[in-house]
């Protein structure tokens, strides 16, 4: 649970990440059940990323149903996780996943043009930018579209 909750201490999981800011259980705890809820009822799945061989968890990763035959993922790192290539690994077994055994025709995802981590390791897996959203989290905060197709996974 303190792993979890302290992804709210970070500026860029909240801003980026969807997590939720604050750092206490019942973030925490409110984050589960919504995963927990989005699961049963079918609209997507929350993975727990962690250390390999071990159980610290070092983020979440997520696809989301919104449309028929449609994943889309979402995905964040606790701070002291990034820049060893662990999101990288981690989406990449996520999308595969949708595609492999979920059958799906297309992933997409979402990100603000200056989350230049985030739009690196898109690229880095083939996914192609779509466009810009404008203002698509709120005033201001515009999202590029990007998408990656199964022969396209790299
Ligand atoms: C987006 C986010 C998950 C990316 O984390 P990250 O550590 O850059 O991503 P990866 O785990 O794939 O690591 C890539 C880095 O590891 C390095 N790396 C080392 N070994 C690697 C390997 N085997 N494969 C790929 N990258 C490797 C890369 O060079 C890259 O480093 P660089 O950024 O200095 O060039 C992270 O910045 C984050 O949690 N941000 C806040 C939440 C957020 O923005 N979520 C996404 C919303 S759209």
């Amino acid at each position: 649970m303190p792993a979890l909750a302290a992804f709210g201490l970070d500026a860029d999981n909240v801003r980026f990440g969807g997590a939720p800011p604050g750092s206490r259980d019942v973030e925490a705890v409110d984050y589960l059940c919504a995963m927990e809820r989005m699961r049963v009822d079918g609209r997507g799945v929350s993975f727990a990323v962690v250390e390999a061989g071990g159980d610290a968890i070092l983020g979440a990763c997520d696809l989301r149903l919104p449309a028929p035959a449609v994943g889309e993922v979402g995905y964040l790192l606790a701070p002291a996780a990034r820049g060893r290539g662990v999101m990288t690994r981690a989406l990449r077994l996520v999308v595969h996943w949708a595609f492999a055994e979920l059958g799906l025709p297309r992933v997409q995802a979402f990100a603000s043009p200056e989350n230049e981590a985030s739009l690196a390791l898109l690229r880095r897996l083939g996914f192609s930018r779509e466009g810009l959203l404008r203002s698509y989290r709120g005033p201001g905060e515009d999202r590029v579209a990007l998408s990656v197709l199964p022969d396209e996974l790299r």
